[in-house]
C-alpha cells in the first residue's frame, strides 16, 4: 500500500536524475584514460562536458560505450598529438575502433560545439601530414555510428589529418551547423579531408561550412533519405554519391536531395560515381539551386570511376552497372574553370586521376554512362559560362540513354532541350 506517494516520486525522480561529468584535464599527459575510466558511469541521462577555457589533450583515442540520453559538449578546444608515429601507433592497433573518437551506438545522443569563436575547435594537426604526404595509418576523425535519434551541432574541426564524420548505421540524426577547415597554408594537398560521409537513414544536414580536400559530402551505400541543404563548399570534390559498387558490390541509396548550396572552388559540385561493374542502384536523387564558382566539373556523372594508382581505365560492356534511375540536376549557376593548364591539387599522376578523355574542359556537364541502366536522368535551368569565354560544352553519348536528358546529348556544345528550359 503507498502509504507516502510524494516521498515514491521523489525516489523515482531521483532514480533518473540527470548526472553531469565534466571530464578532467591534467597539463602534459593525456586526458583520454581518465575520461574512459570513467565514462561508463555517465552512458545514461547524463552530460559529458569538455569544459571551456581548457585544452584537453586527445592523445589517445576516445570510444563511448552506447549511450541513451547523452549529450556530450564540446566547450574547451580538444587536440590531437602533434607526434604523428603516436597517431599511426594507435590507428594500426589491434584494438583500434575505427576512428579518433567514435561513438559506438544508442539513443538519443547528442554532441554539441561552442559557439565561441577560440573555442570548441578540434585542432588534428594535420598540415605536418599534408606537408609529407604522409598517408600511413591515418584516422577517420568521427564515428557516430549506430546512433538512434542523434545531433551533431557547431561543432568545429580545424586541420583533421584526413577523413572528418562518418554516420554509418545511423537512424534520424540532425547534423547542423558544422565546420570544417581542413584548408592548407601552402600547395601540400589535405588528401581525403572527406567531410560527412552520409552512410544511414534520415539524416538531415544544413547549415554545415566545409573547406577541404575531398568529397564536402560523399552518400554511402545503404543510405535512404538523405538531405543536405544550405550549405558551403570550398575546395572540395563536390556533392557526392558513392563511391558505390567497387569489386562488383551490390549497393543501394535512395531518396537524396541536395539544396542551395555554394560550391567554391571545388573541383565537382554534383557527382555521382559508380565502379565498373557493379550492382545495385542509386534511385531519386535531386541535386538544386547549386551556385558554382571557379568549378572544372560542375555536374559530373560516371559509371566507371577507377583507381589512378592501378593502371588504365577499365574496359567492360559485358559486367552490368550500378544502375542509375531518377536523377535531376536543376537550376544551377555558375563558371567552369576552363584555365587553360589548370591541375587541381589532388593530382599527382599523369594523366590526372579526375582526367576524362576527349573532353574540352568546357564541359557544364558530363555524363559517363553505360548503356541501358540509366533511366530517366535529367539536366534543366543550367546556366554557365567559362572563365575564358569561349562556349559552354557538354559531353554525352547519345547510343547510353533512352529519353530526353534535358539537353542535346552529345560531344559537343551544350544546348538545352525543351525539356532542360
Ligand atoms: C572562461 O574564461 C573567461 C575569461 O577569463 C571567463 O569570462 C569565463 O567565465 C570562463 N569560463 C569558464 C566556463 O570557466
Ligand atoms: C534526450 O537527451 C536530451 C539531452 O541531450 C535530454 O534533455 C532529453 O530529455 C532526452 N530525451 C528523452 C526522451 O529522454
Ligand atoms: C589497446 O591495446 C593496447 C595495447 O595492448 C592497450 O594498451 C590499450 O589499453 C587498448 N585500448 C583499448 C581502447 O582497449
Ligand atoms: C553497428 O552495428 C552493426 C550491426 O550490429 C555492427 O556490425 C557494427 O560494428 C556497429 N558499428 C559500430 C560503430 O558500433
Ligand atoms: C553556428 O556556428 C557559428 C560558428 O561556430 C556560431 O557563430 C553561431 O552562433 C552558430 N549558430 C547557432 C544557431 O548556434
Ligand atoms: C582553440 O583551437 C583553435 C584551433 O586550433 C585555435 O585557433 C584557438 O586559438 C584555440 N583557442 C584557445 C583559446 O587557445
Ligand atoms: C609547406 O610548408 C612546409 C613547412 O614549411 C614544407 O615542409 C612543405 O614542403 C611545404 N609544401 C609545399 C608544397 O610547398
Ligand atoms: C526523412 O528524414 C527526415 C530527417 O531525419 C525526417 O524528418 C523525415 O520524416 C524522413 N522522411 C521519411 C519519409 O521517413
Ligand atoms: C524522392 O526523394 C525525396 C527527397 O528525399 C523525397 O521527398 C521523395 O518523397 C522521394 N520520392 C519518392 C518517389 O520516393
Ligand atoms: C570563395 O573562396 C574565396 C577564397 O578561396 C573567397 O575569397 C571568396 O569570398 C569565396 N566566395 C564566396 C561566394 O564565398
Ligand atoms: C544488374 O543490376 C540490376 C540492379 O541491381 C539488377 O536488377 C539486374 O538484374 C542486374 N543484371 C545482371 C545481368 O546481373
Ligand atoms: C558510346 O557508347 C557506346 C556504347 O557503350 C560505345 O560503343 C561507343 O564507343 C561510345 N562512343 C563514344 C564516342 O564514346
Amino acid at each position: 500500500m503507498l502509504r507516502n506517494p510524494t516521498l515514491l516520486l521523489a525516489y523515482a525522480a531521483a532514480a533518473r536524475a540527470w548526472s553531469t561529468f565534466i571530464v578532467p584535464h591534467a597539463d602534459g599527459v593525456d586526458d583520454t584514460p581518465a575520461l574512459m575510466a570513467a565514462v561508463s558511469n555517465y552512458a545514461s541521462d547524463a552530460s559529458i562536458v569538455f569544459q571551456a577555457n581548457t585544452t584537453y589533450n586527445v592523445w589517445s583515442p576516445i570510444t563511448f560505450p552506447p549511450l541513451t540520453n547523452v549529450e556530450v559538449r564540446v566547450e574547451g578546444n580538444l587536440t590531437y598529438p602533434t607526434s604523428i608515429e603516436t597517431v599511426q601507433g594507435y590507428v594500426g592497433a589491434a584494438n583500434y575502433s575505427g576512428a579518433w573518437i567514435a561513438f559506438t551506438g544508442g539513443n538519443n545522443v547528442t554532441l554539441r560545439g561552442n559557439t565561441d569563436p577560440d573555442w570548441g575547435w578540434v585542432d588534428g594537426h594535420g598540415q605536418q601530414w599534408w606537408d609529407l604526404v604522409q598517408q600511413v595509418n591515418r584516422p577517420y576523425g568521427w564515428l557516430f555510428g549506430n546512433i538512434t535519434n542523434g545531433v551533431i551541432q557547431n561543432m568545429k574541426i580545424y586541420k583533421p589529418i584526413a577523413w572528418n564524420w562518418l554516420t554509418t548505421g545511423s537512424d534520424n540524426v540532425h547534423i547542423f551547423n558544422n565546420t570544417i577547415l581542413a584548408g592548407s597554408d601552402n600547395a601540400s594537398f589535405p588528401f581525403n579531408t572527406d567531410g560527412f560521409s552520409a552512410g544511414g537513414t534520415n539524416l538531415l544536414f544544413e547549415r554545415n561550412h566545409v573547406v577541404n580536400g575531398d568529397d564536402c559530402l560523399t552518400v554511402i551505400n545503404g543510405a535512404k533519405n538523405i538531405t543536405w541543404r544550405d550549405s558551403y563548399c570550398e575546395g572540395s570534390h563536390g556533392l557526392s554519391i558513392g563511391s558505390l559498387g567497387k569489386g562488383g558490390q551490390d549497393s543501394s541509396v535512395e531518396n537524396v536531395l541536395f539544396e542551395n548550396v555554394i560550391m567554391n572552388h571545388t573541383l565537382y559540385a554534383a557527382r555521382f560515381k559508380s565502379w565498373t561493374g557493379g550492382n545495385g542502384a542509386a534511385t531519386n536523387v535531386t541535386w538544386r539551386n547549386i551556385m558554382f564558382i571557379d568549378v572544372p566539373f560542375p555536374i559530373y556523372v560516371t559509371q566507371n570511376y577507377w583507381d589512378q594508382n592501378v593502371g588504365p581505365r577499365p574496359n567492360s560492356s559485358s559486367t552490368n552497372e550500378t544502375h542509375i534511375e531518377n536523377f535531376l540536376f536543376e537550376n544551377f549557376v555558375g563558371v567552369v574553370n576552363d584555365t587553360p593548364g589548370y591541375v587541381e591539387g589532388s593530382c599527382v599522376s599523369d594523366p590526372c586521376w579526375f582526367y576524362v578523355p576527349g573532353a574540352t574542359g568546357k564541359e557544364v556537364v558530363i555524363f559517363d554512362l553505360y548503356p541501358a541502366t540509366a533511366t530517366n536522368i535529367v539536366a534543366k535551368n543550367i546556366f554557365a559560362r567559362t572563365e575564358t569565354g569561349a562556349p559552354v560544352a557538354a559531353m554525352c553519348n547519345s547510343t547510353t540513354i533512352s529519353s530526353d536528358v534535358g539537353f542535346v546529348c552529345w560531344d559537343g556544345p551544350y544546348i538545352p532541350t525543351a525539356l532542360g528550359l
